[in-house]
């Protein structure tokens, strides 16, 4: 008797990559072929639940732009670029926990010396951040290119903005860490926000009874010789989503306490008037070879 359909195809389909010449590629397409099989025999899909996953991903292709990319919104609000990630930091050995890049990093930012404000005359409430990177034994790491960047105090990005080219970058910036492993700069505080939800993926987390919350953060790369590159978000303390972020991308040590003070000048000695919030933040890096990832838009242009 010959064996079933079901069964025989995944064999078939398998064994059709048997001559792919690079190992590695054969393993990932073979293994992904076995993992749909097993979805479509665990559930059933008809004709026209699998129509709408084509058009879905048909939809999601063409929702992306050279500003927006929404299958890496979409492999966020999955969970699968946090786990991409996990699976990429098994051996952490101390250092600094790792979270997403998320889709509004657009590479290389301008630098900056330290204590400049990225605020570029954005209004909200005036944040100091201060940092420290060191390595695993705590020694200074100088000369690091920290790349820093996150949303405004109504939640967007500036790269989401329509004047954004030219305008040019606000709340995002490269500073240079100094002698004792230091780096500092002026901003606003950013608030919590929803990830873009006008396009498919919004749609899917509209269906699915999920809210589409990001807890506040500003996003750090920071990147040295000699050690792996540290793509992360320090969290704002205190913030309602801490416990639901839409992408996964909360780890407990990254949250830091940002305290609210009113002393008349800011840690590097410039008056300010009215309140002001501290954040502090201390990156341990990894020695490693990895290399800095490229913006995926940016690398198509
Ligand atoms: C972000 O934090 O910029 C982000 C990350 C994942 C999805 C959307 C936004
Ligand atoms: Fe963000």
């Amino acid at each position: 008797m010959t064996e079933p359909i079901e069964t025989r195809l995944t064999d078939e389909v398998v064994a059709s990559f048997d001559k792919t010449p690079d190992p590695r590629l054969k393993f990932l397409l073979t293994e992904l072929v076995r993992s749909l099989h097993d979805y479509v025999r665990r559930t059933d899909p008809t004709f026209e639940e699998w129509n709408h996953a084509i058009d879905f991903l048909t939809r999601t292709g063409q929702t992306c732009t050279p500003t927006r990319q929404e299958f890496i919104l979409l492999s966020d609000v999955l969970g699968v670029s946090m786990l991409v990630d996990a699976v990429n930091h098994r051996e952490r050995e101390g250092a600094t926990e790792t979270t997403v890049l998320g889709p509004f990093y657009v590479g290389e930012h301008k630098p900056l010396p330290n204590g400049s404000d990225i605020s570029q005359g954005v209004k909200g409430e005036p944040l100091f951040v201060s940092c420290s990177v060191t390595d695993l034994s705590g020694q200074p790491v100088q000369g690091a290119r920290i790349d820093v960047w996150h949303a405004d105090d109504e939640g967007f990005y500036d790269s989401q903005k329509p004047d954004y080219t030219t305008h040019g970058p606000t709340l995002r910036a490269r500073f240079a860490s100094d002698a004792e492993g230091g780096f500092f700069f002026r901003s606003i505080l950013p608030c919590s926000y929803p990830i873009p939800t006008d396009g498919p993926v919004g749609a899917l987390i509209r269906a699915s009874g999920r809210h589409p919350m990001r807890p506040a953060h500003v996003h750090f790369l920071v990147d040295a010789a000699g050690f792996d590159p540290l793509i992360t978000h320090v969290f704002i303390g205190g913030d309602g989503y801490l416990r639901s972020d839409v992408v996964f991308g909360v780890k407990h040590e990254l949250i830091s306490t940002v305290e609210r003070r009113t002393a008349p000048v800011l840690p590097d000695g410039t008056p300010i008037s009215g309140p002001w919030h501290h954040m502090r933040y201390g990156f341990r890096l990894r020695p490693g070879t990895r290399v800095a990832p490229r913006p995926i838009m940016a690398a198509a242009e």
